[in-house]
């Protein structure tokens, strides 16, 4: 099965994000992560369309941004133009899903969605045709290096389940407390897509070989 592992540039030095993102690059990861945070949604603030812009002139990997916003629909644009390549929204967060996919849709971005742990599956029996991504976050968000919640692995199954009975090709993304310790048991539930901040900028031995361990185990060379 094909992998992805996308670290998470909210535990980047943002001294130096240029070359964190060169570093990820190199170290050969496939999509660079971009957690925006509102102050709403979640009780954190972080980047918006300016940090994306300025991510894009600083690597060519796509960049898969992550909207932790209530009613992100009027953003939507201008993070498109900034450069992300993929748009994930959460359930919770929309009140017109639907119609917010499919603005994402018309502007030439992959259309993702995104559910609290506290979310079940069945939120997304209506709309998963129409996303490319499903990301189940895997601890509450709104920050970096917090515990993995293992009930979520449930969810994962049933996502999966869903993405086979339907035969779609959907990424199915893991975010949160993602590591050495819990990637083996996210990926055998059914994840193919992995987010990590924490366990891949602040690993002991470096980003380099953290994302070989991840390789590792998933067993890929
Ligand atoms: C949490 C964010 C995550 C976060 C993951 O709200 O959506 O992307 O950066 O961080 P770790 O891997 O440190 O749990
Ligand atoms: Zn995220």
């Amino acid at each position: 099965m094909k992998t992805v592992i996308a670290p998470s540039i909210l535990s980047a030095n943002f001294e130096q994000l240029g070359k964190d993102l060169q570093a990820c690059e190199q170290a050969g990861a496939d999509w660079i992560h971009v957690d925006v945070m509102d102050g709403h949604f979640v009780p954190n603030i972080t980047f918006g369309p300016l940090i994306v812009e300025a991510c894009k002139r600083a690597t060519s990997l796509p960049l898969d941004v992550h909207l932790m916003v209530n009613e992100p629909a009027h953003l939507l644009e201008a993070f498109a133009k900034a450069g992300a390549d993929r748009l994930t929204v959460h359930v919770e967060a929309c009140t017109h899903l639907d119609r917010t996919l499919q603005l994402i849709r018309s502007l030439g971005v992959k259309p993702g969605i995104s559910l609290n742990p506290a979310t079940p599956a069945s939120q997304l029996r209506e709309v998963i045709d129409q996303a490319d991504l499903v990301l189940v976050m895997t601890v509450n968000p709104g920050f970096g290096g917090q515990s993995f919640l293992p009930y979520t692995l449930r969810k994962i199954s049933e996502i999966r389940g869903m993405i086979c009975d339907r035969n779609l090709e959907t990424w199915l993304q893991v975010d949160g407390g993602v590591s050495e310790k819990t990637l083996s048991s996210v990926y055998s539930a059914g994840a193919d897509a992995f987010v990590a901040g924490n366990a891949l900028f602040n690993h002991p031995s470096g980003l380099a070989a953290a994302i070989k361990g991840f390789r590792d185990i998933l067993g890929e060379k």
